[in-house]
């Protein structure tokens, strides 16, 4: 009953705390200006624009060689369906709230027919013990890092180690759906290319943390991105032109590729002030990224009602929604962008100690 006064409560904010900007025509327009005259399109996957674009990401990603794709979905069913036909075995393994198995109606079950192996409770991520105990024999290994459904969790380096170790030892292709994988390096303190070291294929995505209009980079050895071009053609992903997505996805890349530390370390701050309030608590604790969850003990009803009540007041945006989790739980996602560092700290102090005294007295 109150989704609705929480979301105009939210779009009549001076502040918020999620996001760079508004998801309008602007985003694209900025980094169309930023060009110096016309730039000739990319046809059909190939082109200056196209091709630049994939060698400096395949560099990045410390990869052979990498491909553009209009989506992640698309790239990473295709990755996953080389990766089986490689070793003739239509099994992958994941785990069970990744975005394949519940964003993504199945696709890689109804176009390519592969089965998948749930591993891992729903609640943490996927462990070396999940893959050793593993009784099926599998094509490929897909890690979601970080596992964004239950927070933006992470494995210890070491951990992704001791998989990358034990998957190369018994020939499983190990897939990283890496659509974070910027907002991650901060916490390992390692770069793209040590991280991507560990995988055969990596996907990134370049409207999240990135914050472009759309588009993907699946990234891996030679014969596997000639492969992978070949299944993007099947599933009608060679659009004539991609480069709207491409110039916004490197203008973008460019501006906060060095801005995902800031935003770390601004989501642990902030998670931090949620964890001070009455009746909240975030998951992680202590984020691993610039995302979390909040999840609040009071029935999803009255948490909107609280929440947009604070934001009329403050005119800071907290929450655009919230889901429930049980009849008097609900919880809702976080992830810091560029509008964070923009909030006047008192803002803050107030909105939170208005918070918390709201749940207090619920
Ligand atoms: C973890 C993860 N993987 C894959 C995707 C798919 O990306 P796309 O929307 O580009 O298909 C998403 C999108 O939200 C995601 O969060």
């Amino acid at each position: 009953m109150n989704s609705k006064r929480l979301l105009e409560a939210i779009t009549k904010t001076e502040y918020q705390i999620m996001g760079h900007t508004r998801r309008d025509t602007q985003v694209l327009q900025k980094a169309l200006n930023q060009l110096d005259g016309p730039l000739d399109s990319d046809m059909y996957g190939r082109g200056k624009v196209i091709e630049d674009f994939q060698e400096k990401m395949a560099n990045y990603l410390g990869k052979e060689s990498s491909v553009f794709f209009p989506s992640g979905t698309m790239a990473q069913q295709i990755a996953l369906r080389i990766w089986c036909d490689e070793k003739d075995l239509k099994k992958v393994a994941y785990h069970p709230l990744c975005h394949l198995e519940i964003h993504e109606e199945d696709g890689l079950k109804e176009l390519h027919q592969i089965e998948p192996i749930l591993l891992a409770e729903k609640s943490r991520v996927i462990d070396l013990d999940d893959v050793v105990n593993m009784d099926e024999d599998i094509a490929c290994l897909l890690l979601e890092l970080p596992q964004r459904e239950i927070g933006g969790q992470l494995p210890s380096y070491e951990t992704l180690a001791s998989i990358s170790d034990y998957c190369r030892e018994k020939g499983i292709r190990l897939h990283l759906d890496g659509a974070r994988l910027l907002e991650i390096l901060p916490y390992y303190q390692k770069t793209a290319a040590e991280v991507c070291a560990l995988f055969d294929s990596v996907y990134v995505s370049f409207y999240k943390g990135i914050g472009g209009v759309a588009g993907a980079i699946l990234a891996g050895n030679q014969a596997f991105t000639e492969q992978s071009k070949i299944w993007k053609r099947r599933h009608g992903g060679d659009l004539i032109s991609l480069y709207p997505y491409i110039i916004s996805a490197d203008y973008y890349f460019d501006q906060r590729e060095s801005k995902m530390e800031a935003y770390y370390e601004e989501a642990k701050e902030l998670a931090d002030k949620f964890n001070q309030c009455s009746l909240i608590s975030t998951v992680p604790e202590v984020p691993v990224s610039n995302m979390f969850h909040v999840h609040l003990q009071v029935a999803k009803d009255r948490a909107e009602q609280i929440l947009a009540e604070v934001m009329e007041e403050t005119g800071l945006g907290l929450a655009s929604y919230v889901r429930p989790t049980s009849e008097t739980s609900c919880t809702y996602e976080v992830s810091i962008g560029d509008r964070y560092a923009t909030i006047p700290k008192e803002l803050l102090t107030s909105t939170f100690d208005m918070l918390d005294e709201k749940l207090a007295s619920k």
